[in-house]
């Protein structure tokens, strides 16, 4: 099964791809995390990610492109995978579909989660992450169970760089120029489906696998 996960900065794409990817045994790919762990080495990737990550623009197509389909090429990908961030724009989408078609295959699902602007900045000011193992908490609706101190690997929390008000305004922005066709693009494919983002996370959960089945 393959999985495309759509919505906004902080709509709680990364927070459903994890629970999905626990319960159907499939890898969560996300390319953001891809370019955070890239930048936490060093590498000349994780640099030059950050230049556009830090303004709260997309990482060039040609690149992002290029990253993850080496990612899904992968052993522990043959089974399926979550998508988290990827694709960003119609080129992005199309470059996958024609690496997928090459195979016969084809994206499955793509679920849209579905949270209005006014919620985003809440919901990223109270965003905290953990550093080593990615996952993610937020102070008020998910909070871990010691303040600051991740629950699975015990590191201290941080607050992303991406995550300041001015740079929310940017990446929604964008998203709505870049990625919101995706909806369009998923739709004429008989794939998208939406499902409300506002509601808690074990509700927009069960939502997502009524979808999947
Ligand atoms: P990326 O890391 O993909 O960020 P994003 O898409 O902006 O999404 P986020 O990770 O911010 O949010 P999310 O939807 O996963 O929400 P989360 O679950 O954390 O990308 C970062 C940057 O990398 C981009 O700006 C770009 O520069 C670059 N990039 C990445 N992919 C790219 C691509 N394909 N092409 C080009 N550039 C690319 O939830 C948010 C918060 O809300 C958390 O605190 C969470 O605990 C909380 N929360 C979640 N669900 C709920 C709920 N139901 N109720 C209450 N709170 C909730």
């Amino acid at each position: 099964m393959k999985i495309v996960m759509l919505g906004a900065p902080g709509a709680g794409k990364g927070t459903q791809a994890e629970k999905l990817a626990e319960k159907y045994a499939l890898p969560h790919i996300s390319t953001g995390d891809i370019f955070r762990k890239n930048l936490k080495e060093g590498t000349d990737l994780g640099k030059e990610a950050k230049t556009y990550m830090d303004a709260g623009k997309l990482v060039p197509d040609e690149l992002t492109v290029r990253i993850l389909l080496d990612r899904v090429g992968n052993d522990d990908c043959k089974d399926g995978y979550i998508l988290d961030g990827f694709p960003r724009t119609i080129p992005q989408a199309e470059a996958l579909d024609e690496e997928l078609e090459k195979l016969g295959e084809k994206i499955d699902f793509a679920i849209d989660v579905d949270v209005p602007d006014e919620n985003i900045v809440d919901r990223m000011s109270g965003r905290r992450a953990c550093p080593k193992c990615g996952r993610t908490y937020h102070t008020q609706y998910m909070p871990p169970k010691k303040e600051g101190i991740c629950d699975e690997c015990a590191s201290e929390l941080i607050i992303r760089d991406d995550d300041k008000p001015e740079t929310v305004k940017n990446r929604l922005k964008v998203y709505h120029e870049q990625t919101q066709p995706l909806v369009d693009y998923y739709k004429k494919k008989g794939v998208y489906h939406t499902v409300d983002g506002t509601a808690e996370v074990e509700a927009v959960f069960d939502s997502i696998k009524d979808i999947l089945g």
